[in-house]
């Protein structure tokens, strides 16, 4: 390691959030973060919601910190602990000749870090800050850190952070395996076909609220996993059966049936967090009319041109079949639930699913 106590090494990555199209609601696990069931999502254009993250390691550090859209946050949780444990003891030589600089292995340890991190799109708000965050910050330390681990292996210290985070390593749709092994080895994303794969679908975001949800969606799962039989029930025989006919839609590019898959899982994890006691509401009125508008139109047409899906939160995502309906959509939209108008719907945000060219 070089002597002086100025030189700085930095790595910045971008990730984008990813929506699950089968939800993962529930652990088995909850230092390890294992899921009850399999979940899949499709990652979003990093253009619209990302996370960018840069990382310095310094030997003038005297500890590792970590700022959050501009106001320093504590790294003190087991969470944070746990990814940047599980990278320390993946890291590897790093060298920069030009600036005379040599890291090695054994260095790391003693090493200390500053992160700083910006979500591009409202955080804590059920549009999947966490998922890009911890995502962003397990490969940007990675990066650093010169680990020689493929995304799936990433995969599993992301999860760590994060349940979510896991599938926004890689582009396109993902599928994150629930695993059997009680230690977390086997729990872990992969990616489902290639990222190109179905690329006429558009992604349009109504942004119903950007407020900061009442139940984050970790204590919110725990409480579904505590009281809710219907959790059980869906965790067991619901989502296995759907697992296999999601693939299928999604491998054929079966829109129907894909759309009705993600319409009915959305509504079930809603149903679930009606049946957790307290009960747990996320979505609100204007998320209800959005639902029955969908519904609606796609009976007029006689088969799904739009599906929705809602996470932790009021945010509705829509999946257009195609360009010339996400045209339609964002028209309609627009009329029917205009910006700013006495509902409290802001935003709309228009994407693709993502092609991750360079996830660094
Ligand atoms: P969301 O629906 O936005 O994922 P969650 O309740 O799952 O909401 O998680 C929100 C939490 O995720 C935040 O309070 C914060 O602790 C963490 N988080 C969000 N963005 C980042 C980020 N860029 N870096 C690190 N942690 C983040
Ligand atoms: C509704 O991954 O945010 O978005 O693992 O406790 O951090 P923790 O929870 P998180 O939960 C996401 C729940 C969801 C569905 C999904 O993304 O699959
Ligand atoms: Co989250």
């Amino acid at each position: 390691m070089a002597d002086s106590k100025k030189w700085v090494v930095m790595a910045t990555a971008q990730t984008p959030t990813n929506i699950a199209v089968i939800k993962y609601w529930g652990k088995r696990d909850e230092t390890l973060i294992l899921p009850v069931n399999d979940s899949i999502s499709v990652t979003l254009d990093p253009s619209h919601l990302c996370t960018t993250t840069t990382v310095a390691v310094s030997p003038g550090f005297e500890q590792d910190r970590m700022w959050l859209n501009g106001k320093e946050i504590s790294l003190s949780g087991g969470r944070f602990q746990s990814c940047l444990r599980e990278i320390r003891s993946r890291a590897c030589d790093v060298e920069d000749k030009e600036k005379g600089i040599k890291i090695e292995k054994k260095d790391w340890e003693k090493l200390h870090v500053h992160i700083a991190s910006y979500n591009n799109f409202p955080t804590a708000a059920g549009l999947a800050s966490s998922a890009a965050g911890l995502a962003c910050l397990v490969f940007s330390l990675a990066k650093l850190m010169n680990l020689k681990e493929n995304p799936s292996q990433l995969s599993a210290i992301a999860r760590q952070g994060s349940g979510s985070a896991c599938r926004s390593l890689f582009g396109g749709f993902v599928k994150w395996i629930m695993g059997k092994d009680e230690n977390g080895s086997d729990s872990l994303a992969v990616q489902l076909v290639e990222e190109e794969h179905w690329n006429e679908l558009v992604i349009i975001i109504a942004v119903v609220s950007a407020r900061q949800k009442e139940t984050s969606s970790t204590s919110g799962m725990r409480e579904s996993v505590e009281t809710s039989l219907l959790l059980q029930h869906r965790a067991k025989e619901i989502v296995p059966k759907r697992m296999v006919k999601m693939e299928e839609a999604i491998k054929n590019r079966d829109f129907s049936s894909f759309a009705q898959l993600t319409c009915a899982d959305s509504n079930q994890f809603h149903a679930v967090c009606l049946d957790t006691s307290p009960p747990i509401f996320y979505m609100n009125d204007t998320s209800h009319r959005i639902i029955s508008y969908v519904e609606k139109w796609n009976r007029s047409e006689g088969s799904p041109q739009v599906a929705y899906t809602f996470d932790a939160g009021p945010n509705a995502v829509l999946i257009a079949r195609n360009r010339q309906v996400a045209a339609q959509l964002l028209q309609r939209l627009l009329f029917f639930f205009p910006p700013n108008s006495d509902t409290d719907l802001n935003s709309y945000v228009l994407g693709d699913k993502s092609i991750l060219h360079d996830a660094g």
